[in-house]
């Protein structure tokens, strides 16, 4: 069997549980699972920068011995093909994720077609929690210590403690 690498890239501002629940299942289908933290986004300014967010994630995925963190800019395949990954895994939580995700999954075959992308679905509990939704429930002051890692939750606080001026993000019922 080939020793298969492969590249779990995304955002990760902040890194939730139901990320980690993707790691997890990653770190045991595949030989080593490089989580790659992009550093420009089309979202606009995140909340945490490129290095707090890589230093979160280090963190949080010491538990997994075959997980490790990098960052990345431009084209996700060069990324890969340069990491010597052949496999690019992405999360689903429902179904309005997958037109973007089989877009972007075609679309890298087009570029890199030996790159294979990998969909792992999380825990049902996890399936509708994303960055955006915690960064603006946390805003409101709700309860999301069951939906980021401790670390998370307390990084969120300082940020908050510093002022910083946007958490960002939309909450239900906002219009
Ligand atoms: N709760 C979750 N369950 C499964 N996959 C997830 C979950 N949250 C994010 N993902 C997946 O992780 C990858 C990276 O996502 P990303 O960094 O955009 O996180 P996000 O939570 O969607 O953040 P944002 O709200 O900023 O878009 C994507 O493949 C995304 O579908
Ligand atoms: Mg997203």
């Amino acid at each position: 069997m080939p020793f298969v690498r492969a590249i779990y890239p995304g955002t990760f501002d902040p890194p939730t549980n139901g990320h980690l629940d993707v790691v997890s299942r990653g770190s045991k289908v595949f030989d080593h699972l490089v989580v790659a933290v992009l550093h420009n986004t089309s979202k606009g300014a995140p909340l945490f920068t490129t290095k707090e967010r890589a230093e979160m994630l280090t963190e949080v995925t010491k538990p997994f011995g075959n997980v490790t963190v990098a960052t990345f800019d431009g084209l996700l395949v060069d990324f890969a093909l340069q990491q010597g990954a052949t496999a690019v895994l992405r999360g689903i939580r429902a179904i309005s994720d997958y037109e973007y995700e089989i877009q972007m999954a075609m679309m890298n075959r087009k570029l890199a077609p030996s790159l294979e992308t990998v969909f792992m679905m999380p825990a049902e509990k996890y399936t509708y929690v994303s960055s955006r939704l915690i960064k603006g429930v946390y805003q409101l002051n709700g309860d999301i210590s069951e939906l980021v890692p401790p670390l998370v939750l307390q990084r969120l606080q300082e940020k908050r403690a510093g002022r910083t001026p946007e958490l960002g993000g939309e909450v239900p019922g906002e219009v």
